[in-house]
């Protein structure tokens, strides 16, 4: 495959973050415009009340700002949800739909990702979708499978048109110091770009695979260099301006 796809390193906050973490996104800022340039595009997705702050002082030093989650109609009675259009409307370019732990946590389908990553299309942002399998999935051999159900059902056809980010984040890698082989990433990634080029003729070449679970400063030059790997969507080590600047330079 020659399509080069810049990559793209995300940080997300989950539910970290206060007004005192602007100084953590400044130490960032100063990092990125002191040394070499990135050659990844950096995006930040703290929790929705940092979101403005973060897109207004992120901007000057290139750091673009993403949601964490949206709800998939447009406004109306959603007591304490938030819809892509007001993402969009506080600074935000990315949303992270399906992830894990709001699969887990809120009961979130294939279907209700795939019908937030359409509103967010319709608003005008960027979903980062995200797939992975449990650690008995896994281990029963059924990684590929489960991957590659989620994605078939998430990713909405919009796609072919609009720009949409995969992220494959093993659960079992998430928040817990391990991660998968460079071997099963490899053969992860290849697979999920294989199903990407077969249902999206047009972009799916150059659709960005990140991959996501315990990416740290230490491992991050060796995953962020296997084949299909466009970049990684980091938890944990991006909440310190150092470690996520240095895995941002590791691309
Ligand atoms: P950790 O990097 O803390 O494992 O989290 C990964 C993740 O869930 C990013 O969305």
């Amino acid at each position: 495959m020659t399509t080069t796809i810049s990559p793209l390193i995300a940080g997300n906050w989950k539910m970290n973050g206060t007004r005192s973490s602007l100084d953590e996104l400044a130490a960032l800022a100063s990092l990125l415009t002191t040394g070499e340039a990135p050659r990844a595009i950096v995006v930040v997705c703290p929790p929705a009340t940092m979101l403005a702050a973060v897109a207004r002082h992120g901007a000057t030093a290139g750091i673009q700002a993403g949601g964490q989650d949206c709800h998939a109609e447009s406004h109306g009675a959603h007591t304490g949800d938030i819809s892509a259009g007001m993402l969009a409307d506080a600074g935000a370019q990315y949303v992270i739909v399906g992830h894990s732990e709001r699969r887990a946590d809120h009961g979130e389908t294939d279907e209700l990702v795939r019908a937030k990553a359409e509103a967010a299309i319709g608003a005008g942002l960027k979903p980062i979708i995200c797939v992975g399998e449990t650690e008995s999935q896994r281990d029963s051999g059924a990684a590929e499978t489960v991957v590659s159900a989620q994605l078939a059902a998430s990713i909405p056809d919009a796609a072919e048109q609009h720009e949409v980010i995969v992220a494959y984040e093993p659960i079992w890698a998430i928040g817990t110091g391990r991660t998968p082989t460079v071997q099963e990433i490899t053969a992860m990634h290849a697979s999920i770009r294989a199903q990407l080029v077969a249902r999206f003729a047009d972009r799916g070449p150059s659709i960005r695979i990140l991959y996501g679970g315990s990416l740290k400063p230490q491992n991050a030059r060796e995953i962020l260099e296997v084949e299909n790997v466009n970049g990684g969507l980091v938890g944990g080590a991006s909440l310190l301006a150092r470690d996520f600047y240095t895995i941002i330079s590791a691309v």
